[in-house]
């Protein structure tokens, strides 16, 4: 369960997250949408540690967050807890796609090849992509790398999955693709939020949708609300935005 609580954060003088409170159950699958510049990224980096914030407070199951940064080590054990997908793949591409998916569980996990390398492979396999296991991600499409990513993210066992518009680089042929492993995840009992654009994904297969507008949460509901009954007119001039593209 991931629990963001009056989250506030400046870049200079800046305000980029005004007191976002969010909670996804486990289970779970949130949808973040909204304008760009909204603060989403943000709030998913301060999420995963990778961002401080100067109030509030972020917690991942029994690991929390606070105010003005967090002891490396429960950094390292929360990021171990969350897996990212970013829009870039930001695969390592000097290592084939069984050493990518691998690198949590041996590096960061220090478990043995032995044991973690027929999991890779199932996860690969899950993917799609199991025979393609020993080339380099610079001889796959961005939908095969996008995919690859997945399956790096799931390696660690993460106790939530955040997704950073994951599909937006790709063709929607590509895209497609990828929004089926993540409607798998998600059947799955995957608890993830997926910050995104694709607006059928997030009215077919989340649970719960929260609109971000200048560093607030506009919105949030079940998808029947936001698409169809919106209760603020941030959501209805957004999606009224996001339907003629
Ligand atoms: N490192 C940074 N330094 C200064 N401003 C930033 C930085 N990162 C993001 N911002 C600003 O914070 C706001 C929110 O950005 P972001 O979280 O990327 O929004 P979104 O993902 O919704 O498009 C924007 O105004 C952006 O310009
Ligand atoms: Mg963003």
């Amino acid at each position: 369960m991931i629990e963001v609580c009056e989250l506030s954060k400046h870049h200079g003088h800046l305000h980029v997250l005004r007191g976002i409170n969010l909670t996804v159950r486990q289970g779970e699958v949130a949808a973040v949408i909204g304008p760009s510049g909204g603060g989403k990224s943000t709030l998913l980096r301060c999420i995963n540690g990778l961002e401080k914030f100067q109030a509030g407070s972020v917690r991942v199951g029994e690991l929390s967050l606070k105010a003005g940064g967090t002891k490396s080590e429960q950094l390292r054990a929360l990021r171990q807890r969350i897996g990212m997908v970013f829009q870039q793949f930001h695969l390592f591409p000097h290592l084939t796609v069984l050493e990518n998916v691998l690198s949590g569980p041996l590096w960061a996990q220090g478990r043995t090849r032995a044991e973690a390398e027929p999991e890779a492979l199932t996860l690969l396999e899950r993917v799609g992509m199991r025979d393609k296991a020993n080339v380099r991600p610079e001889q796959l499409s961005g939908g095969q790398q996008q995919r690859v990513a997945i399956a790096r993210a799931l390696a660690v066992h993460p106790e939530a999955i955040l997704f950073d518009e994951p599909t937006s680089a790709l063709d929607p042929r590509m895209a497609g693709e990828v929004l089926g492993v993540m409607s798998d995840l998600a059947k799955a009992g995957q608890t993830m939020i997926v910050v995104t654009h694709a607006m059928s994904f997030a009215r077919r297969v989340a649970h719960t949708v929260h609109v971000m507008h200048e560093g607030t949460v506009a919105e949030s509901g079940p998808p029947e609300q936001i698409f169809g009954a919106a209760r603020t007119e941030v959501t209805r001039q957004f999606l009224h935005e996001a339907m003629r593209h």
